[in-house]
């Protein structure tokens, strides 16, 4: 099995964070979240009582994989994009009739390679080409030397609802060109709901998602080398319901000046910097993001409709 790289690089890092901190208000990346620590804090994160997301979509797909599998259907090369949970790929993969292979893409190499070894081990006859690549830049496809009939992405969590819209449509759009002809996509949606359940889900009582925010100015100073006292940050994230989105923010508790390569960045006191928007969407509006180059076909959510996975088919 080659796993073929096209990893994000340090001066990549220090483009997105020299532009995040000069814009205003000041903006980090979200993807800067998932280092080791940062990955192992997401996996708490989805465990929680007040995170429901991760758990209502692994119960869609549990009760409707059999429809899933049978709706991408026979000869699928099967695209995964951020390839996490394993739980829900295994679900995939055993419901998808002659399955033609299985192409995880996932920023971290090492994540990639510790999970598709898992998977070869489980799953010797199917075909696994690794990609290692950050999808939400452009990115070409391994070559796959195997016959397929088409291609399906599937792209669980809700990761689309950390783009904005523009992004949302403009990377949708990018999936159906990596699907192509006669291409399918199940997504994972989270919905739009009560303020009080949504703020619980990134605001938990544990302090797991703080740390998780709070974690992404250690990784920065890793990485880059600069001088964040993450002590002086406090998490800060609240639904803001003119534009159905959840902002997460690192709000500075003093006046401060952080060193980052030959850059220097000065905070006010209660100065904020975004750090992810998670948009949570009706299904009208996602189907507005989609509709482009997407018919949505079938969509499938839990009795509380707190979330939905979708299966869109690319336009002919
Ligand atoms: C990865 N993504 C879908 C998560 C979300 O809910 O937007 C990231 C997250 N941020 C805080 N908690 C979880």
């Amino acid at each position: 099995m080659k796993i073929k790289t096209e990893e994000i690089t340090k001066s990549d890092i220090l483009t997105d964070v020299l532009n995040g901190l000069s814009k205003s208000p000041k903006m980090l990346p979200s993807k800067l979240f998932y280092d080791e620590k940062g990955s192992i804090l997401f996996d708490e994160i989805c465990e929680l009582d007040e995170y429901y997301p991760t758990r209502t979509e692994m119960q869609i797909m549990q009760n409707n994989i059999k429809e899933m599998g049978e709706l991408l259907g026979e000869g699928t090369m099967l695209i995964e994009l951020g390839s996490g949970s394993s739980q829900k790929i295994k679900l995939l993969l055993d419901h998808i009739p002659g399955l033609a292979g299985y192409v995880p893409v996932d920023i971290s190499s090492e994540h990639l390679i510790s999970s598709s070894k898992v998977l070869k081990d489980k799953y010797p006859h199917i075909n696994i080409f690794p990609l290692a690549a950050d999808y939400t830049k452009y990115f070409e496809l391994p070559l796959i030397d195997k016959h397929y009939d088409h291609r399906a992405v599937y792209f669980p969590g809700s990761t689309i609802g950390n783009f904005t819209k523009k992004e949302a449509k403009e990377f949708i759009n990018r999936i159906a060109d990596i699907a192509g002809e006669n291409g399918g996509l199940i997504i994972g949606v989270d919905l739009k709901k009560d303020k009080h359940t949504l703020e619980a889900a990134y605001n938990d009582s544990k302090g797991v998602t703080a740390a998780f925010n709070l974690n992404m100015l250690n990784h920065i100073n890793e990485e880059l080398n600069s001088d964040f006292d993450v002590n002086k940050f406090k998490h800060f994230a609240f639904f803001n319901e003119e534009i159905n989105r959840i902002e997460m923010h690192l709000v500075s508790e003093d006046e401060q000046v952080v060193n980052i390569d030959q850059s220097n960045f000065s905070f006010n006191k209660n100065e904020h910097i975004i750090t992810e928007y998670s948009y949570k969407y009706t299904l009208e509006d996602f189907e507005n993001i989609a509709n482009d180059r997407f018919d949505v076909k079938r969509v499938w959510v839990d009795d509380h409709k707190l979330f939905s996975i979708q299966y869109l088919k690319v336009k002919d």
